[in-house]
């Protein structure tokens, strides 16, 4: 991996991680890009957030510290906009090449810094909305506090010299990245693959924040931005507006009412349920609304969050079992009513043996949780579907669908 140059003076380092779980969690079939920003003054130079401490990650960083003849004893300042270990877990490596440094970071990061690495309050300058640093030449940082993007104690770090804003965990994607990591270097298929990777990177890592996000982009908009070089993905110098407008959709998808889609999440057993679907899936397209269809548990919690960040309607297909929903369906609804999945139009359809019970499970999840989803009359059905509940099952999605495109109509 090369080092490059973001604008006069200012440098991007990066590290692809691949064939892990993020977070130890998500899928991330293409991989992820971690940055790392050397911002060089007249007289002081500062990183900017480093990468993660995985093996072999730390040597990537140093060595590209060599291909700029960054010496890292010249390194002055450590300026950390986010404590999450892959923005900061290096500094555990660094400070065995460089043991004295100043951290810049949040007042609320100083707790975290010391729980994370035994780093003392001496060692750390606080800064925190309006603050700056002075590099020389001309060369000055100021900071805003951008809370719970991703975690309480986050800032965005903004060089007033060259308009490069660098925030971290916002505006950023999911995606490795080899030569060409910034949008003036690719095609229009390939800033679309990094869409992608965006939203997917949102419905899963940022989805939970969006409110924060929003009033972090409000924060941000007086600020002559020319540049945004996040802390994962692509930097945006031809078009950074494109990833901003991007991101008040995505956050603004939490609340709805959002695409003229609909994700169908189903499980099943022994066939019953899924004799279900296709029907559903036919009466859905009928009526003219885009359809996403995953199975649990087979597909990742990751591909099914980034399907339904943007629905405004979802099918739930599932048995009954032990009483309960099938269960990775539970999991998988849970998850989604966590991350705050607002206001979606819903409807439910499975198969029991004997009881039934799932309906009543997720009655009491939507009890608990209150995402004020709202719900289409439900079909049951004991064992196997017969003709009278296919019908039901495709005037439910009719009636679902209807009320997404009459949804999504009001929205504009
Ligand atoms: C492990 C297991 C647990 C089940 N628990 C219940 C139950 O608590 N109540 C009920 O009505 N049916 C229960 N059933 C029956 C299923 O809901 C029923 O067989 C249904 O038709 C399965 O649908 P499927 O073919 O889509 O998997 C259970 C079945 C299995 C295999
Ligand atoms: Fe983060
Ligand atoms: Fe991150």
């Amino acid at each position: 991996m090369n080092v490059t140059t973001v604008t006069d003076g200012i440098f991007r380092l990066s590290a692809n991680m691949k064939d892990i779980l993020f977070e130890g969690l998500w899928p991330i079939p293409n991989g992820i890009a971690m940055n790392s920003y050397i911002v060089k003054g007249g007289n002081k130079t500062a990183i900017v957030d480093g990468v993660c401490g995985w093996d072999g990650v730390p040597e990537t960083l140093f060595e590209q510290f060599k291909q700029i003849n960054i010496d890292p004893e010249s390194i002055d300042y450590v300026i950390v906009n986010h404590m999450e270990p892959d923005h900061c877990g290096w500094i555990e490596n660094f400070r065995k090449i460089r043991p004295n440094f100043t951290v810049v970071t949040s007042k609320k990061a100083i707790p975290l810094m010391k729980g994370f690495f035994d780093i003392d309050e001496s060692s750390i300058m606080p800064v925190g909305d309006g603050d700056t640093l002075d590099l020389g030449d001309g060369r000055v940082l100021a900071f805003a506090e951008i809370p719970n993007v991703h975690w309480p104690e986050t800032i965005a770090t903004f060089d007033t010299k060259s308009g490069t804003l660098m925030p971290c965990d916002a505006f950023g994607s999911f995606g490795a990245i080899d030569d060409a990591p910034y949008d003036d270097q690719l095609t229009q298929e390939q800033i679309d693959f990094f869409e992608r990777e965006a939203t997917r990177y949102y419905a899963n890592i940022v989805a939970a924040f969006s409110q924060p996000v929003l009033q972090a982009i409000k924060k941000a908009s007086p600020l002559p931005i020319k540049i945004i070089a996040p802390g994962h993905g692509i930097v945006w110098r031809k078009d950074p507006m494109k990833i901003v407008k991007d991101f008040v959709r995505y956050a603004n998808y939490q609340k709805g009412p959002c695409e003229n889609e609909v994700t169908v999440i189903w499980g099943s057993m022994y066939g019953n349920t899924e004799l279900g679907v296709k029907p559903a899936i036919e009466a859905l397209e009928a009526e003219g609304v885009k359809v996403r269809v995953h199975r649990v548990p087979e597909d990742s919690w990751g591909d099914i969050l980034t399907s339904a960040w943007s629905s405004t309607g979802l099918v739930l297909a599932m048995p009954t079992y032990e009483y309960k929903m099938f269960p990775p369906m539970y999991a998988v609804l849970d998850e989604m009513c966590k991350k705050k999945f607002l206001n979606r139009k819903v409807f439910r359809f499975g198969s029991y043996g004997w009881s039934g019970g799932a309906q009543k499970e997720l009655d009491e999840l939507m009890a608990r949780h209150k995402p004020g989803w709202e719900f289409v009359e439900p079909v049951e059905f004991m064992g196997t579907p017969r003709e009278k509940d296919f019908a039901a099952i495709r005037k439910g999605c009719t009636e679902l669908a209807q009320r997404v495109k009459k949804a999504v109509a009001s929205k504009s």
